[in-house]
């Protein structure tokens, strides 16, 4: 992957997001997150490192308000997020517009019947006029490298362009936030460098970024802060990737490195 320049950590004033004490199992008995707490400021770049199954994106969902804790809060913008506060007529679309999620698996997102349309659902939803939404869409068709598919139905793609597309319907909306479920996996080397210096790029431009990988690479070159989930569903660790990174004993805890050494990769 090509190192774009990464920035410095800006980490001040009220966190724009944060999770407290919270506790999730699924059905009540698979245990996803046990009393996790985070705050994630604005204009960081915060990665979230942990093995398969350990809560990445048990923990975004959270962030992104789809589903809500057993016990424990989350508040966006101050505001905790709770079904009745999602709901609110003022609260609710407001951030939805602000907060971009890309999940995990694109087929989960992806329901237009061309590239363009997925594209340009978000801005028509917002009410946005007709020349602004084709702006849009023509610049999120250059930004990742998509114009040649413009006219196909997402469903089509490979796992990579349907990735791309997610993506750009995402970027489209214009969120302040990102939650990242992934991005940089099942990409080939090139889209992997692209996406990489467009996100370091987002960042740059003021962007809130938080991304859920297994892949200390990624990490390396773009993170400002690093929280490790480990495989008990809890916080291991949070902290400057140099440390986290050189932290072999706790990498290996974490299960990101294997007992040989070898690192994990998306
Ligand atoms: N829909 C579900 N029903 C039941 N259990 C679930 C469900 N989704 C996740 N889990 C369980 O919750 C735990 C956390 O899952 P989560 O998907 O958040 O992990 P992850 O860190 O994102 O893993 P991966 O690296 O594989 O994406 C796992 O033990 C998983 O089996
Ligand atoms: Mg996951």
């Amino acid at each position: 992957m090509a190192e774009p320049t990464k920035q410095g950590e800006p980490k001040q004033g009220e966190p724009i997001l944060q999770v407290e004490n919270v506790w999730y199992r699924y059905l009540g008995r698979f245990p996803a997150l046990a009393g996790v707490s985070l705050a994630v400021y604005p204009g960081e770049f915060l990665a979230v490192l942990g093995a398969n199954g350990s809560g990445k994106s048990t923990l975004l969902r959270l962030l992104a308000g789809l589903i809500h804790p057993e016990r424990g809060r989350v508040r966006a913008f101050g505001v905790e997020l709770r079904p009745e506060t999602l709901e609110d007529a003022a609260f609710g679309p407001a951030f939805r517009a602000r907060v971009g999620v890309l999940f995990q698996n694109p087929d989960s997102q992806l329901f237009n019947a061309t590239v363009e349309e997925e594209i340009a659902f978000a801005p028509l939803q917002m009410g946005l006029d007709d020349g602004e939404v084709a702006r849009r869409v023509e610049a999120m068709l250059a930004l990742l490298d998509l114009g040649h598919l413009r006219d196909r139905p997402p469903f089509q793609l490979s796992g990579g362009e349907k990735k791309r597309v997610a993506l750009a319907a995402v970027l489209a909306q214009g969120p302040e936030v990102l939650l990242l479920d992934e991005p940089m996996a099942g990409l080939d080397p090139r889209s992997q460098d692209h996406l990489a210096d467009l996100l370091a790029e987002l960042h740059r431009h003021g962007r809130t970024i938080v991304m859920a990988t297994h892949d200390l690479e990624a990490v390396r070159l773009l993170a400002g802060r690093v929280v490790v989930l480990g495989e008990d569903h809890r916080v291991a660790a949070d902290g400057p990737p140099e440390a986290i990174l050189q932290d072999t004993a706790l990498l290996r805890a974490a299960n990101l490195i294997s007992a040989r050494g070898r690192r994990s990769r998306d």
